[in-house]
């Protein structure tokens, strides 16, 4: 595989998901976060996922050990200067991106991929922050990144056939379908996915149906593995907030505006899973 390291920033659910796909398919990574506890924490979930799978009996201790060999979590983004390929995982905040890769592109060889993990945003307007616009692209892992097959190989208009090549290469190795799609909002999955999840919101709060039921009858009705009030709660309901945000502001349809339910759980500080309550309350469990 042309690449061999890969640098992951941002310390999120999707950046150790995918910091343990890439670690898998035999890739040195690096992972940065602001913080040594983050980075530190990160390690530590991913030791946790690999002792899961050790349990099960479909890892070897010793393949577990050479995984963690290829880890090493850092806090200087300068860590990241030998990288064939960085994927930027931080929070869905365009001016937050465009700094950051501003800032890669001072840092990483001339050859380097800069790729972004977003959901939504622009991928060219992201691109336009490098000097390297041709080395940048869009590869999209799903929550959680272990376990979801499929990746989304985003190309935007400045993007080079090397680079989308080479994106490939790298989600197929790391066990992935890959599908290719145009630089738009929401990509293929979230603009079709995100506008069902807000609708999802609209219903319960129009008190049509409870909660438990509305779950119910996604997952009994459409054989979907979790109903939207569940998922919700997986992907984040922060991250669900800014898609939806972004999906809205790409079209411009009222219709397409943010449940007020949900940014109102957002404004209370309740996350979904990763803060303990959202839909559902998860302190308990
Ligand atoms: N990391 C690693 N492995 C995990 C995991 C995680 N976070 N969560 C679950 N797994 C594994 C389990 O170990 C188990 O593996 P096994 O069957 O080999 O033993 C398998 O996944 C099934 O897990 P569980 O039995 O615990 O639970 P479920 O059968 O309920 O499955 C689920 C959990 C895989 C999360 C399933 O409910 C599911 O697929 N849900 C839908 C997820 C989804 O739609 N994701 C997309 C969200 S949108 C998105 O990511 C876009 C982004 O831009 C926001």
């Amino acid at each position: 595989m042309t690449i061999k390291r890969v640098g992951i920033v941002g310390s999120g659910i999707m950046g150790s998901g995918v910091a343990e796909v890439a670690a898998k398919a035999g890739c040195e990574v690096v992972l940065r976060s602001r913080a040594q506890e983050s980075a530190d924490s990160m390690v530590a979930g991913l030791e946790k996922s690999l002792g899961k799978q050790v349990d099960k009996g479909r890892l070897e201790d010793a393949e577990r050990t050479a995984v963690l060999g290829r880890v090493r979590a850092v806090t200087e983004l300068s860590e990241l200067a030998d990288c064939d390929l960085v994927l930027e995982s931080i929070v869905e905040d365009l001016p937050a991106k465009l700094a950051l890769f501003g800032e890669l592109d001072g840092i990483c060889g001339d050859d380097a991929i800069l790729a972004t993990n977003t959901s939504t945003l622009s991928v060219a307007a992201i691109a336009a922050a490098t000097k390297r616009p041709d080395k940048v692209c869009g590869i999209h892992f799903f929550n959680p990144a272990p376990v979801m097959s499929v990746v989304e190989v985003v190309r935007a208009e400045s993007s080079s056939d090397a680079t989308i090549a080479a994106a490939r290469e790298f989600a197929e190795a790391c066990g992935k379908d890959v599908v290719d799609v145009r630089d738009q909002a929401g990509f293929i999955v979230n603009a079709l996915l995100f506008p069902y999840l807000n609708n999802a919101v609209n219903l319960l709060d129009s008190g049509a149906a409870t909660r438990d039921d509305i779950d119910t009858a996604m997952k009994g009705g459409c054989n979907f593995p979790m109903g939207p009030l569940e998922l919700l709660d997986l992907v984040g309901l922060d991250t669900s907030l800014a898609i939806i945000e972004a999906l809205h502001a790409a079209s411009g349809d009222p219709s397409d505006a943010p449940a007020p339910k949900l940014a109102a759980l957002v404004a209370e500080g309740k996350l979904g899973r990763k803060s303990g309550e959202g839909f559902y309350d998860y302190s308990k469990k």
